[in-house]
């Protein structure tokens, strides 16, 4: 096992003997009770079985990955690999450099953990590792109190690599190769090297391209969260809760934002706070537009002042400690009443989400969600008169397409632990596949008049909607997680008096 570097300053004096004598006395013992399992450890056997079950008889590695540096010596906050997470049940800051192995049984596979305990006090990591050491990262898990934790067999990732050695060349290996590059690199070396003489032969004389494992996997793995099981949709359920509550947290400082200068940055700021105190963290960087900022749509450097009587476009979801996210957008008037203009754009936009949704459902294409939607953009972008030729030929996309300069983005993607979930699924079984019970999706159109659109008449430049909604889909239609927050032009600005006067 080749270990990763400890971070070690250069600005930290030598320790002493006797200070390494000294360290590891007099500490109170360790908990004697095992944590209590975690929720989600109830639902990750029947993940992991059916992983299993499409790779019979290979050994499967799917990696946490290690922590990334952010600048010098100092890391981001440490997130595992979504699949990893979704095997596991492990979320906020676990476990890094962790290793789950799925080792090939007679009828399926066992699972272990492989990854780094907790150092015993006079350790030189207890102290003296500022990635590891609990002095400088708080109490770490040890292999029995991590097995209790997710009910997985534990190891110590120091017998990874003698572990994966065994019946090498008799095992199949596949590992889930983006989630760590230099384990990767080692697994394929290894693959390599058993290789035999015969298949070395039977893929040079083979024309047709090969199969890559590592991407046969990776797929698998991300086709698995296309459906949710009961646990994910409750998260799903919460962080859509809890990202409502810090919408009306934002409303409620909106006349702040606006005094402060720079109020987009004030808008995420609040965000971000009950997206900390709520959950982990935002799922994502939290969109604050306002005004002609909200017709760019990864609008991320939120530096703009908030100016009465333009509209403010919020993309924004807390993501929970299991990692679950919600994906929500809101456009509010930010004096809370919309303009004419603005309530006519909104209302497009409105009509464009109410058809995604009459057509998310069960056995329904994926592709028809965004086609029902757009279908009411097109038609409305031709009875302002801003789309140069009819909506039928501007629907023609192998010929037209022209309605998708004001729209240029898709109407849904799958959320769960990944904001843009399920993203190394197949195109059929995405893009092209069908809705089943159990799928989370966005439904999120907008229109975008820009400030210097020549072609939009000038009451409508600079005003940019989008609503963005999470659906689950049921056995019979769907249901819109994020419903408590209003969507109706006439609802959103009752919800904002309602707050703004309390
Ligand atoms: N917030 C990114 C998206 O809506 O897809
Ligand atoms: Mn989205
Ligand atoms: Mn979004």
């Amino acid at each position: 096992m080749s270990e990763k570097q400890p971070v070690v300053s250069n600005r930290q004096t030598p320790f002493s003997e006797a200070f390494k004598a000294f360290i590891g006395t007099d500490w109170a013992p360790y908990p004697a009770e095992l944590p209590e399992p975690l929720p989600a450890a109830a639902y990750t056997p029947a993940r992991r079985a059916a992983v299993s079950k499409l790779f019979p008889g290979e050994r499967l590695i799917v990696p946490a990955g290690g922590l990334k540096v952010r600048s010098n010596d100092t890391d981001f906050r440490y997130r595992p690999h979504s699949a990893f997470a979704h095997l596991t049940g492990l979320g906020t800051d676990r476990e890094p450099d962790a290793v789950l192995v799925l080792e090939p049984t007679d009828d399926g596979h066992d699972a272990t953990l492989y990854f780094k305990p907790r150092a015993p006090r006079d350790a030189e990591e207890f102290y003296a590792n500022a990635r590891y050491g609990e002095m400088w990262v708080g109490q770490r898990p040890s292999l029995d109190e991590l097995s209790a934790l997710c009910g997985i067999r534990c190891a110590a990732i120091e017998e990874l690599d003698d572990d994966l050695a065994k019946n090498a060349a008799d095992t199949a290996l596949r590992i889930l190769a983006d989630a760590d590059p230099e384990l990767t690199a080692r697994v394929v070396a290894l693959r390599a090297e058993h290789q035999t003489g015969q298949q070395q032969a039977a893929e040079a004389a083979d024309d047709q391209e090969q199969a890559d494992p590592d991407a046969e996997l990776a797929t698998a793995l991300s086709e698995l969260r296309l459906t949710k099981d009961e646990f994910e949709v409750e998260q799903l359920r919460q962080a859509c809760a809890r990202s409502a509550e810090a919408f009306a947290a934002v409303v409620a400082d909106l006349p702040e934002a606006v005094r402060r200068g720079r109020g987009e940055r004030w808008v995420e700021g609040i965000f971000g706070l009950h997206a900390r105190h709520l959950g982990n963290a935002v799922g994502y960087d939290t969109i604050a537009a306002s005004g002609d900022h909200a017709c760019t749509l990864h609008w991320i450097r939120n530096d703009g002042d908030l100016n009465p009587g333009e509209l403010i476009l919020i993309d924004a979801g807390i993501e929970l400690d299991t990692l679950y996210t919600a994906d929500i957008t809101r456009t509010l008037p930010l004096n809370g009443t919309f303009t004419e203009a603005q309530r006519e754009v909104y209302l497009a936009v409105l009509e464009a989400q109410q058809a995604g949704f009459r057509a998310a459902v069960p056995g329904a294409k994926f592709s028809d969600v965004h086609a029902a939607a757009v279908e009411v953009i097109a038609r409305r972008l031709a009875g302002l008169g801003i789309l140069p030729v009819s909506a039928e030929e501007s629907l023609d996309l192998e010929t037209g397409g022209q309605h998708r300069r004001w729209m240029v983005h898709g109407t849904s993607h799958h959320l769960g632990i990944d904001v843009h979930d399920c993203a190394q699924a197949l195109r059929e079984n995405y893009r092209e596949g069908t809705l089943r019970e159990g799928m989370i999706i966005t439904i999120e159109p907008g229109l975008y008049f820009k400030a210097d659109d020549l072609l939009v008449p000038e009451r409508f430049r600079g005003i940019g909607v989008r609503i963005e909604d999470d659906v689950l889909i049921t056995a019979d239609g769907n249901e819109n997680l994020s419903a408590m927050l209003p969507r109706t032009p006439d609802d959103v600005e009752t919800w904002m008096r309602n707050i703004l006067e309390s």
